[in-house]
């Protein structure tokens, strides 16, 4: 069955408008989730979350599935119209540390982690805003020049999430709540272009480094509801001090999966020749560059091991109505993180 709706806007973006049908459906599973749980931020709503997206819509549970599955020729879906009420949401908050129980946003919460388990299994880390599942963007003036989501004043370069960790997500979603400075979301894919051999024996060579990215360190941390102990950070602070070598890319030449995160890795030392090749991958990406402007009730789906992603410099109208985004997590293979986890039904990687 092919989606006649799915418009390609520019590779690697495809664009699905929810119908009606599918907007009762997703909107009928909220009404049940909202019944039993007053946030998504237990492991217990995630396994409810994951249950119930087994009774999604056909039609969109078979795009999650051709889309996880590489059917699709593309790395990033946007799904639009998914039901965001401006008025019940509330101001946009000033800061990631928002509440976590019976939040205005609940309902929208509660649909992002739905549509986005179709894809996998929702999870968060420890050192990152204690493994809240699903974060909040929004601009922090202090962070203005930082390759944080709070950042705004510099360009967020190309990454994946978690670039550094072999756990990282499989498949990220954005649901954009507010976007009134029309900041643009960047995206770019492996696909669009051919690696010639000499470089894709480099770049898929153990020949880079990448260092855990600052929302994972103890001051990015700070916040009025948890106290973090710091011993949860010292898996972090070995990868920091010893990383471990990596490739860049890796897997089918034909469908490569990508590790990269321009602001946090560099070639070993003395390596010229690997620095030269992730130079180039990096040109690449920048030369195939496709923008989207994020409107109320737009999720973005990404492929974390086959796009890039970053975002466009903005000005932000620092007050209520500022930028808000949201983002969570999802893997394919939750059991992979089993050591990493306190125990089988623990969401959060330590
Ligand atoms: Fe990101």
């Amino acid at each position: 069955m092919t989606h006649s709706t799915d418009t390609p806007v520019r590779a690697p973006l495809h664009v699905h408008p929810l119908t009606p049908r599918e907007c009762a459906g997703i909107e009928q599973l909220v009404d049940q989730l909202a019944a039993s749980f007053g946030s998504v931020e237990t492991s217990e709503f995630a396994d409810a979350c994951a249950l119930a997206a087994q009774e999604l819509p056909r039609p969109l549970r078979e795009l999650a599935h051709r889309f996880k599955h590489l059917h699709l020729p593309c790395s990033a879906l946007l799904i639009r119209g998914v039901p965001v009420d401006d008025s019940r949401i509330g101001p946009s908050p000033a800061h990631w540390d928002a509440t976590w129980r019976n939040p205005p946003t609940l309902r929208e919460e509660i649909a992002q982690c739905l549509l986005t388990s179709a894809l996998g299994e929702i999870f968060g880390w420890r050192t990152q805003e204690n493994g809240r599942f699903l974060r909040h963007i929004v601009p922090i003036e202090r962070d203005r020049g930082e390759q944080l989501g709070g950042g705004s004043s510099v360009t967020l370069v190309w990454h994946n999430e978690e670039a550094f960790h072999e756990h990282r997500c499989d498949f990220l979603s954005i649901v954009c709540y507010r976007n009134e400075e029309r900041a643009e979301t960047i995206l770019a894919t492996i696909d669009d272009f051919d690696v010639p051999d000499d470089l894709w024996a480099v770049l898929s060579a153990p020949r880079f480094v990448v260092l855990p990215d600052t929302s994972h360190l103890p001051d990015q941390n700070i916040s009025a509801h948890w106290r973090l102990d710091d011993d949860a950070f010292e898996r972090i602070r070995r990868m920091y001090a010893e990383p471990c070598p990596v490739p860049a890319l890796s897997g089918s030449r034909r469908r490569p999966f990508i590790q990269v995160d321009e602001a946090y890795m560099r070639a070993v030392d003395g390596d010229t020749q690997a620095q030269a090749a992730f130079d180039w991958l990096i040109g690449r990406f920048n030369a195939h560059k496709c923008s989207v402007v994020l409107e109320p009730g737009d999720m973005l789906w990404i492929d974390n091991k086959r796009a890039v992603h970053g975002r466009s410099v903005y000005q932000p109208n620092y007050g209520p109505r500022h930028r808000w985004l949201r983002r969570v997590n999802v893997t394919m293979n939750l059991r992979g993180s089993m050591p990493l986890r306190e125990h089988a039904v623990a969401r959060h990687i330590v």
